[in-house]
């Protein structure tokens, strides 16, 4: 019976290896089915990250954390798998608690930081009990997700290790990195930032949200700075989004079967499977599991 696992030991092993897990948000079965059978093929670590939207899109976080559990044993994935709520609320996190998630991002970052500290600090204590992995939020990641608009500040180092002291597992500070596509004039990562975070911080692992479409250089220089998880989901979106595009360009739901949801969304499922080799690819984490 394959089991959903906490994402302290694949990111505490992540941080001591100098390499980063991936967290592929998922949408629907089709992407958690991609993810997953990739991972495995792959025999890499692996984050499942499901947003407050996309837990209501696809029918409530119950639903989510039963289809991923059945769909782990059905394939028969060995490799450690976590579900993890992305940026949720702190009626989110309970509602993941109660639905059999493994991970919970409290993103507390748009709180006064005492607010922050405080919310955090309840879900510490009922994560700790339960055996759940917990990721922080600390400066507000930049971009537009699921209508959350962040502007992008810097993380203040010094309430990086307030938050990081609490016990969390996990946390993520904003480094100037932003959601979705990055603008053509962005400026890049800041590794001052970040190697100010990583010098009062410690141990804990750092967690670089935005992933899509940063430079690989980048990301390799933010693993060497104790970055230990990686978020992605806008560039598995575009990747899902050119491959059913050009198929129904191609004419090809126009022939045979090709109305076939089997078949019209299989490109896209491929384009997907591909999209999530490369980040692990680069991230390093083939083989770790
Ligand atoms: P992207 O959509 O930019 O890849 O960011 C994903 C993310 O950080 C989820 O929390």
């Amino acid at each position: 019976m394959s089991r959903l696992v906490s994402a302290k030991d694949m990111l505490n092993k992540a941080r001591d290896g100098k390499y980063a897990v991936a967290q592929i948000n998922i949408n629907n079965l089709e992407w958690t089915k991609a993810v997953l059978q990739t991972v495995q093929e792959l025999k890499a670590p692996v984050i499942l990250g499901v947003s407050e939207g996309a837990g209501k899109y696809m029918c409530g976080f119950k639903t989510v954390s039963a289809m991923v559990s059945a769909m782990m044993d059905s394939l028969d994935i060995t490799v450690p798998v976590a579900l993890h709520l992305d940026h949720g609320s702190f009626e989110g996190a309970k509602a993941c608690i109660n639905a059999g998630f493994s991970s919970i991002m409290f993103d507390g970052s748009h709180y006064p930081i005492a607010e922050n500290i405080a919310k955090t600090t309840a879900l510490v204590n009922t994560c700790d009990v339960l055996g759940l992995s917990l990721e922080a939020e600390v400066g507000s990641i930049g971009g537009e997700e699921d209508g959350v608009v962040g502007m992008g500040e810097c993380a203040d180092p010094d309430e990086c290790k307030a938050v990081a002291d609490l016990g969390v597992t996990m946390l993520a500070a904003g480094i100037g990195n932003i959601h979705g596509k990055y603008p053509e004039n962005w400026p890049g990562l800041r590794f001052d930032v970040l190697e100010a975070i990583k010098a009062k911080t410690g141990d804990m692992p750092l967690v670089l949200h935005g992933g899509t479409g940063i430079p690989d250089e980048m990301i390799q220089k933010a693993i060497s700075l104790g970055v230990a998880k990686i978020n992605v989901n806008t560039e598995c979106q575009l990747v899902f989004q050119e491959a059913t595009r050009k198929y129904i360009e191609e004419g090809k739901d126009l022939q045979g079967k090709g109305f076939d949801p089997r078949k019209l969304l299989n490109p896209g499922f491929e384009a997907i499977k591909a999209k999530v080799t490369e980040k692990i690819t680069t991230f390093g984490s083939v083989g770790k599991a």
